[in-house]
């Protein structure tokens, strides 16, 4: 029996729907395996804002930061889109990943079989089945680097953003990239684009010098225009990909969708400990929020990876992705990955459903 203390952030749009059918998973592994998981909810993101005047009020940091885990639903909406850059719910976001020191983001993109109707791939491409993990680099580069306006005279006002990456802050992403891959099919793939940017060439040889620890794992170097290509082309080739803030939230985006659906992919984000936070990759999607129609698998995979990796409780991560797995092979869809045939569902039922699974084995 464990215990562990959970901060829940439901956030706006369908964050607060799909975090809802999260808490009832994690209800139901609590009863089945007899742990005690505490749950204190928290304000992030626009209903912050509105409730306290701030995307991430110190308490809901100090909450964070007292759990063994953080469960986030999704955050921003159209509300709030005017606020300057700093005020908005995404800087809440960002907040609570630098503040948490969440430098490691994992983004398994894995296509159930299932679903292979639901790749906008061809069957021929998805073949065996798509298993990628994007390791993203989540406090540095572009995302937290100097940003302004100046005034460029003639031309008018220029606004700027800077890429800057320290060695150490290569060599621990890296780190972690390699030891994921000795624990999967020993394969790093490093996207940067060292043939423009200087800070990917530094990228690009500290990649080199880590890689020099781990001699079984199989290294190569991808320009990113390249590797966003390579992904429709033959995703099969890809076993672990790091990359930096910026480009790892445009392809983990890419990634998702060839597996069937954004709604389907959970993340993980990572420090030095053992706390992490948990999030769903896709955003707060405003244009269906509170209709029933999010898909919630992303976030109840987001809590497999919860069990795995901040309580290492490896058997209740498998009993809920595999109980997933069962609702799928059922036929039974959210909107967003239904097809011909389907049984096309709501968030409530297909959380029902899962929950079921869950108990049955
Ligand atoms: C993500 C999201 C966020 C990001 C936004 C909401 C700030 O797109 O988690 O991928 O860019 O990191
Ligand atoms: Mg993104």
């Amino acid at each position: 029996m464990g215990r562990f203390n959970i901060a829940v952030l439901p956030g706006d749009g369908i964050g607060p729907e799909v975090v809802g059918e999260a808490i009832a998973v994690i209800n139901t592994v609590k009863k089945k395996f007899n742990h005690e998981f505490e749950l204190k909810e928290g304000a992030l993101g626009g209903c912050a804002i509105d409730a306290y005047g701030e995307p991430l009020p110190q308490a809901t940091l100090e909450l964070c930061k007292s759990c063994d885990a953080v469960l986030l639903g999704a955050v921003g909406g159209v509300k709030w889109d005017t606020l300057p850059g700093d005020k908005r719910p995404e800087a809440g976001l960002l907040g609570i990943r630098a503040g948490l020191g969440l430098y490691a983001n994992l983004r398994p993109a894995v296509i159930y079989s299932a679903l292979k109707d639901a790749s906008p791939l061809r069957p021929d491409i998805v073949k065996d089945g798509i298993d990628i993990m994007v390791v993203r680099e989540l406090t540095g580069g572009m995302y937290f680097g100097e940003k302004g306006r100046v005034d460029a005279g003639d031309m008018g006002q220029a606004a700027y953003d800077t890429e800057k990456y320290s060695t150490f802050e290569v060599e621990r992403i890296t780190r972690l990239a390699f030891e994921a891959a000795m624990k999967r099919n020993k394969k790093v793939t490093s996207v940067d684009k060292a043939n423009v940017l200087e800070s990917s060439r530094l990228w690009r040889e500290v990649v080199l010098k880590v890689a020099k620890d781990y001699p079984e794992v199989e290294l190569n170097h991808m320009y990113v225009d390249n590797a966003a290509m390579q992904l429709v082309r033959n995703p099969m080739q890809f076993d672990v990909i790091v990359t930096s803030n910026m480009f790892g939230d445009i392809l983990s985006d890419e990634a998702s969708m060839i597996t069937g659906s954004i709604g389907m992919l959970p993340s993980a984000s990572l420090g030095q400990g053992t706390l992490g936070l948990y999030e769903p990759i896709h955003g707060s999607a405003p244009d269906i929020a509170g209709q029933d129609k999010a898909n919630p698998i992303a976030t109840i995979l987001s809590i497999a990876m919860m069990m795995k990796y901040s309580f290492g409780l490896e058997k209740e991560s498998e009993v809920i992705e595999k109980a997933v797995e069962n609702v799928l092979n059922a036929g039974y869809r959210t909107a967003d990955i239904a097809s011909s045939g389907s049984k096309v569902i709501g968030t409530k039922e297909m959380g029902r459903l899962i929950k079921e699974e869950i108990e049955k084995m």
